[in-house]
């Protein structure tokens, strides 16, 4: 097991460095480069302290270091608070040549990203992602965005940070339920296209969970490692990108049911659930997978089932997903552990049938 520092690269169209280790936030100065001057850091409250360290540390090298704190999780994720940020960012004058750093969860690195992609057309823009869904998923892959009062990440571009760097460190003094729900995403790319990563958490969930054992860093590396390769190939979600997908169509409605006051881990796991049963209603997944899936999300303590009543709210909302293409529900299923796949145009009673088997 690992306990080193180890870096992933990012190629395609993009080009950069996910660093995973203990300690690594010291990379930040290297990960901003010589030209840079003045730096913005957004950060949420939860992380208020360790934004004032890091300031802190640049402002021996940077002619000025500022702070901008918005609010935790999804309230971030708005235009007003954009705005805050562009009025700091202009009011202080900086440049193309300035920076961004995004510090905090998967909502605060989505703003960040999305305020450096629009501040002078695109400035620097550095990920410090401090959970474990910010570090496995949000803040690699350059999906940058807000929300509108019609629905979650309906503005944003496309734009890649200049690096990120993923200080296991900083996830401590995280709250245990906040760990778990971040490893429905981990146990995602296990499901999806690396199965160590399920033979970890089967061996020892305890340990696989714990961010201070060589094995909490082997399945961030593994899991950070899934998403490099498939972001590498497909940074524009043209095609292979979906298959990050799994678990969150259904996951996604659940969400909305749930007014986003649910951690996204619990939707995804619930969804993943149901993407399992739809999978070996498709024909090709085992029932052992299925139960695998079942018996890995339980050890995570997160939830396989929601209430049998609610399916025809979840339809109507998945109809109007974005994923739906030319009015047709998509799903990514597995034809086994490891083999995702896109099925499209599924009859109602399929979807409905794969529902009852998770309904409470
Ligand atoms: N969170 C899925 C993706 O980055 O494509």
């Amino acid at each position: 097991m690992t306990d080193a520092v180890t870096e992933i690269a990012i190629t395609g169209e993009t080009s950069y460095t996910v660093t995973i280790g203990r300690g690594v936030v010291d990379r930040v100065p290297e990960a901003l480069g010589d030209r840079v001057a003045k730096v913005l850091i957004v950060h949420t409250p939860t992380v208020g302290k360790f934004a004032n360290d890091l300031r802190e540390q640049l402002q021996e090298r940077y002619t000025q270091v500022l702070l901008a704190e918005v609010p935790d999780a999804e309230s971030a994720k708005r235009v007003e608070v954009a705005a805050f940020c562009w009025q700091i960012l202009g009011q202080s004058d900086f440049t193309r040549t300035d920076a961004v750093i995004g510090l905090g969860g998967g909502a605060v690195t989505d703003l960040a990203g999305f305020v450096a992609a629009t501040w002078l057309r695109g400035v620097r823009l550095v990920q410090i992602p401090t959970t474990v869904l910010g570090m496995v998923d949000a803040s690699v892959g350059g999906k940058t965005g807000i929300n509108t009062s019609e629905g979650k990440n309906l503005v944003g571009s496309f734009y890649a940070p200049a690096a990120v760097i993923c200080d296991l460190d900083l996830l401590q003094t995280l709250p245990r339920n906040e760990i778990l729900a971040g490893f429905a995403e981990v146990a995602k790319c296990g499901f999806i296209a690396e199965p160590e990563i399920l033979d970890i958490l089967e061996r020892d969930v305890d340990r696989a969970t714990d961010p201070t054992t060589p094995e909490f860093q082997r399945v961030v590396e593994l899991a950070v490692g899934v998403k490099a390769r498939v972001v590498s190939e497909d940074f524009r979600e043209g095609g292979l990108r979906e298959i990050l997908n799994y678990g969150h169509t259904l996951g996604h409605a659940i969400e909305h049911a749930e007014r986003y006051q649910w951690r996204h881990g619990v939707a995804i796991s619930i969804g993943m659930m149901y993407a399992a049963e739809l999978g070996r209603l498709a024909g090709a997944l085992s029932d052992e997978a299925v139960d695998r899936h079942r018996r890995i999300l339980t050890s995570l303590t997160l939830p396989l089932a929601y209430p049998a009543g609610r399916w025809p709210g979840l339809l109507a909302t998945m109809q109007r997903d974005k994923k739906a293409r030319a009015g047709m529900l998509r799903f990514i299923v597995l034809d086994e552990i490891g083999k995702p796949r896109v099925l499209a145009g599924v009859d109602e009673s399929m979807l409905q049938f794969a529902y009852q088997e998770i309904a409470s």
